[in-house]
Formats: structure tokens, C-alpha cells, sequence
């Protein structure tokens, strides 16, 4: 009798102790359900997801998949729905993150996270991806995340048919960006469409307005504590960002990226900086690159690359932990990143995508990847923490609306302090 009581027992906590185990070989995919937490709602970008939640449907056909998402570009809400289920330990199986110092120096170092470091090993990825890009994954020798792709923050995209019917050149320096915003607004044509009602917008345009306007080894020093946030450098991006700012939509601060995006395409507005999500939208609306639209690095960026990367991770206490492992797997394989990042607007983590399947900008932009310096983004997590993020974004709200240069160069030194990176 007692043996059966055993028996019993055994029997009833042997796959408790497995899902604690995490990442079993024991687990199976392919029943029950899987939530996908993300922020990817906007043209081209939910159209990528879509075709990643084709495939894994197409493996998983059994699987209830639950398409979690909320709107906001850059996880302007989702994080805050995030962290509320974080803290409530009601994470989702997986969720979107910027990879690098957005994961990691929150829930990483929170111990909320399990490491996905055997899929990794389990899948033979080591050398799939490029070396620089496991280097930002990892934190205390574990891998935290499963990359889909790279994304590139500095680009200018332009109204191809504005830019013919008005005899410009495309700038690529802030005087010859000055001089075209002039005649634009001689012809009564907004230069700069801005969507910043998510104020991490303007923390986007002025990443590249302080890369455009120190170089990238100064820059890189802005996060790093070895840049002076005092010095005569970010006094100037600031004055440049001001300046910029004079050129942009009244409206903007009541409209989305992707709204401000649209401006470019109907030709109400000739230029708009963003990263390359926009080429997803501009696509997601029947347009195609170099015909209705165009692009280059934006102002004094050439031959840099600000880099920020999507990935997905494994909470502890996923409730779907082998569906969610089998998600990862996919999210990391060369078959889920070619499906997904032709239509996003962004170029896979790996190394071996299928250079076929991409438009003739995403392939400029593998190249760029390639040769190019590359520095981390600021708005999209890979240079700084989170708490520094918000505080920067904070400042941001201030400026745009006083201009006040002499302010924001005090706030942005404080916040550095506050971060523990500067003294
Ligand atoms: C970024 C994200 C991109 C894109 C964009 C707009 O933070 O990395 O994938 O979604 O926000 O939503």
C-alpha cells in the first residue's frame, strides 16, 4: 500500500519538476498553447511576424498560438504591460526585447530569465552568427536571447518624386541638409516628417544627430563614460537638433512613426529619419525601394552603422516552456529569419541569409553591415540600460517643447551620472 502511495506521488510531481528543470529533453512541443508578447503592430513589421507565425503554425499545428501584441513603436506601451506581468509572475512564453543591455541589465539581472544558451549549442549556432553579435547577447557566460535580426537606426528616407520635381540632391552632411530644407520650405513642402506622440522618436532622430555630429569613436564614448555629455560635442548636436526641429511637421506630436512615415509617402513631407522598420512600411503600402522611395545614411553618418537587434526570450516560469523553446528555435534558424526579415525592413542576425530574398536597400544594408563602423542605438537598447533610456527619453519630452539647449546638456551629463557611468 505504501509502495502504491509512493508510486502515486512520484507520478504526480515528476512533470512539475521537469517544467522547474526548464529546457528537459523530456518536454515535447506541439500541444496546448504558446503567447508571443510584442510591439509589432504597425505595416511591415506585424507582417514579418505574421510570416513567422505561419511557419511555426505550419510545424505546430496543434499549438493554440496566441499572438500577443500592443501597439506603440518601441515598446512605448508593451514594456509597461510587460513589467506589470513580470512582476505579477505571469510572463508570457516569450517576449520581444531589444538585445543587449535592455534584457540584461533588467531582467537578466533580476533573475528573471532563463538562459537560452543550450539552444544555442543544441541547433549549432555558434558560428552562425557574427561574433560581435553572441558578444551582446551574453552576460555571465549564458546567452539570454534568440536574435531575429539587425536593424539599422541611421537612415534618411526620402520622396524620390519630390526630390526630381524640385531639382534637389539627397543630403548626406547637415549644410547640404540645411540647404535642401530651405528650398522645400520655399516650396511649401514640410522637409522633415516626425511622428513623436512616442517620444522615442525624438530620442531616435537625435542619436543620429549626436553620431552625424561627433563621429562614431566619441559617440561610442557616450556610453561608455568616456565622452564628455559637458563638452562643446553634444552642445552642438544639440544646436543641430534645434535647427532640425525648425524644419519638422507641426503636428508631430500627435502622430506615430509610421504616421510620419506616411507623410513621406504622399508626398506631404520629403524626408523622415527612422530606422529601417520604415522600409518595412513603405513596403507594406505597394511601394518599392528606389523607385517611390529612397535612402541614405543619415546626415555625417556614412560609413556608419547604429545597430540595434529584436530578439525573444525564455522567461522563467514560462507556462508554454517547450513551445516556447521550439518558438526560439525557430526565431534563430535561417529559414525564420529569411521569412521574417524581407517584410520587416531589417537583414538576419546570422550570417548565412538567403541574399536573394532581399530588396535591393536590405541587401545595401548587409553590405554596410559588413563594412561599416558599428555603433550601438541608444533608443532601441543596445547602448544603454533601461532606466537610462527612460531618463534620456524624459529630457527629450523637455527639449523638444523649450529647446533649451544649455538644460538638456545638464540633464543628459546628470543622467549619465545617475546611470553609474559617468562620475
Ligand atoms: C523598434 C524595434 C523595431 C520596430 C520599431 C517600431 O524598437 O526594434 O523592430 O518594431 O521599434 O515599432
Amino acid at each position: 500500500m505504501k509502495k502504491l502511495y509512493l508510486l502515486v506521488v512520484v507520478l504526480m510531481i515528476a512533470p512539475l519538476l521537469l517544467a522547474g528543470c526548464g529546457g528537459s529533453s523530456a518536454e515535447k512541443a506541439g500541444t496546448g498553447k504558446l503567447e508571443i508578447f510584442s510591439w509589432w503592430t504597425a505595416g511591415g513589421e506585424a507582417d514579418g511576424l505574421a510570416e513567422m507565425i505561419k511557419l511555426y503554425r505550419a510545424k505546430y499545428p496543434d499549438v493554440e498560438f496566441i499572438n500577443a501584441t500592443v501597439a506603440g513603436g518601441a515598446g512605448s506601451n508593451a514594456k509597461a504591460v510587460l513589467a506589470t506581468r513580470m512582476g505579477a509572475d505571469d510572463p508570457p512564453d516569450s517576449f520581444q526585447v531589444h538585445a543587449g543591455h535592455e534584457l540584461i541589465d533588467s531582467w537578466v539581472k533580476a533573475d528573471k530569465m532563463e538562459p537560452v544558451t543550450s539552444i544555442f549549442k543544441d541547433n549549432g549556432w555558434m558560428d552562425k552568427y557574427p561574433k560581435g553579435v553572441i558578444d551582446i547577447l551574453t552576460y555571465n557566460g549564458e546567452i539570454w536571447s534568440v536574435p531575429v535580426n539587425i536593424h539599422r537606426s541611421n537612415v534618411l528616407w526620402y520622396n524620390t518624386k519630390v526630390f526630381a520635381d524640385n531639382g534637389l540632391t539627397v543630403p548626406t552632411s547637415f549644410d547640404e541638409f540645411f540647404d535642401v530644407a530651405n528650398r522645400l520650405i520655399a516650396a511649401d513642402i514640410t522637409p522633415i516628417a516626425l511622428g513623436d506622440n512616442g517620444i522615442w522618436t525624438a530620442t531616435h532622430l537625435f542619436e543620429s544627430v549626436l553620431l552625424g555630429t561627433m563621429g562614431p569613436e566619441k559617440y561610442k564614448g557616450l556610453w561608455t563614460g568616456t565622452t564628455d555629455w559637458n563638452g562643446a560635442d553634444v552642445k552642438a548636436a544639440l544646436e543641430n537638433m534645434v535647427k532640425i526641429l525648425s524644419y519638422v511637421n507641426t503636428d508631430h506630436a500627435a502622430l506615430s512613426w509610421d504616421q510620419a512615415a506616411q507623410l513621406v509617402i504622399d508626398g506631404n513631407a520629403a524626408m523622415t529619419i527612422m530606422g529601417d522598420w520604415a522600409e518595412g512600411y513603405f513596403k507594406s503600402k505597394g511601394l518599392t525601394p528606389n523607385n517611390e522611395f529612397g535612402y541614405v545614411p543619415s546626415p555625417g553618418t556614412s560609413g556608419n552603422f547604429i545597430m540595434l537587434s529584436d530578439s525573444f526570450t525564455l522567461p522563467k516560469g514560462a507556462k508554454d516552456h517547450a513551445n516556447a523553446v521550439a518558438w526560439l528555435t525557430l526565431c534563430g534558424s535561417k529559414e525564420g529569419q529569411d521569412a521574417f526579415n524581407p517584410l520587416k525592413g531589417s537583414i538576419p542576425a546570422r550570417t548565412d541569409g538567403d541574399r536573394a530574398l532581399y530588396d535591393v536597400y536590405l541587401q545595401s544594408a548587409m553590405d554596410d553591415f559588413n563594412s561599416n563602423t558599428i555603433v550601438p542605438s541608444l533608443a532601441h537598447g543596445a547602448a544603454a540600460s533601461e532606466g537610462w533610456v527612460t531618463a534620456f527619453n524624459d529630457i527629450m519630452t523637455l527639449f523638444v517643447t523649450n529647446q533649451d539647449v544649455a538644460a538638456a546638456q545638464t540633464a543628459m551629463a546628470k543622467a549619465c551620472v545617475d546611470a553609474g557611468v559617468c562620475k
